[in-house]
């Protein structure tokens, strides 16, 4: 998996929220971003994910342009600010939903995505009525269950428990060495300097590369 984001500025309403972006990113490496409240790390996952487009510039997944020859990656898990799910059902349901507009998984893989965030697939608890680290813990669950060539995580660690971050590192690294490219914003630097091959920081839309 390669995924090229060239030259890519992005303006929204006036303001220039990516500037010049060029980045490369490839399957089993980890990817992490960091940088202050506003400085554009949830719009370039947003951007790599299909979920906006650039006013300038590219992003090409495995040489096909987004928005033009393809509108997300073909294979893509996301966690992208806070977990959206149906309040009204089980969070096995919620994911089996899910699961069926693709129709790439089935209760197996739903059933061991639960289980790895430390959830319990038979829990019959309506997603309203789960604390926010579960709610978080089912997001991870989501964007891990179809085993995807690219992940993109926007603050994972948000709401988890010592042993919930534990085990959201456990996770990341094992899909990087499945082989997927995976891209994390986290503000949290001890954990992206224990995860990440590579490290961005984010400052006002522009992106750098810091050394390790
Ligand atoms: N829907 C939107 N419409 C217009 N501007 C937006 C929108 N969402 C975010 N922005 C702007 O885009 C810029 C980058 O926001 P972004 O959410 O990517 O920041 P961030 O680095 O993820 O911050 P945080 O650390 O708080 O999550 C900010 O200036 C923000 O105001
Ligand atoms: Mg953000």
């Amino acid at each position: 998996m390669l995924i090229e984001i060239n030259d890519v500025s992005k303006k929204i309403k006036g303001a220039l929220i990516l500037k010049h972006v060029t980045l490369q990113f490839k399957g089993g490496l980890v990817y992490g971003f960091q940088g202050p409240n506003g400085s554009g790390k949830t719009m370039l996952l947003r951007l790599v994910a299909g979920l906006i487009l650039p006013t300038e510039g590219e992003v090409l997944i495995d040489g096909a342009r987004l928005g033009r020859d393809i509108d997300f990656p073909p294979s893509v898990g996301l966690l992208i600010e806070n977990p959206a799910f149906l309040p009204g059902y089980t969070g096995k349901r919620n994911l089996e939903l899910l699961a069926d507009l693709r129709g790439r998984v089935g209760d197996r893989e739903i059933c061991e995505a639960i289980c790895d965030v430390g959830l319990d697939p038979e829990d019959k608890r309506k997603y309203r009525k789960y604390s926010l680290g579960m709610k978080q813990r089912l997001g991870v669950a989501a964007a891990i269950m179809e085993k995807p060539d690219l992940l993109l995580l926007d603050e994972p660690t948000n709401a988890l428990d010592e042993k919930g971050v534990e085990m959201l590192c456990a996770l990341i690294r094992r899909e990087r060495d499945r082989g997927a490219c995976v891209l994390v914003a986290c503000h949290d630097r001890e954990i992206l300097d224990r995860l990440a091959d590579e490290i961005y920081t984010v400052q006002e839309g522009c992106v750098e590369r810091r050394p390790l």
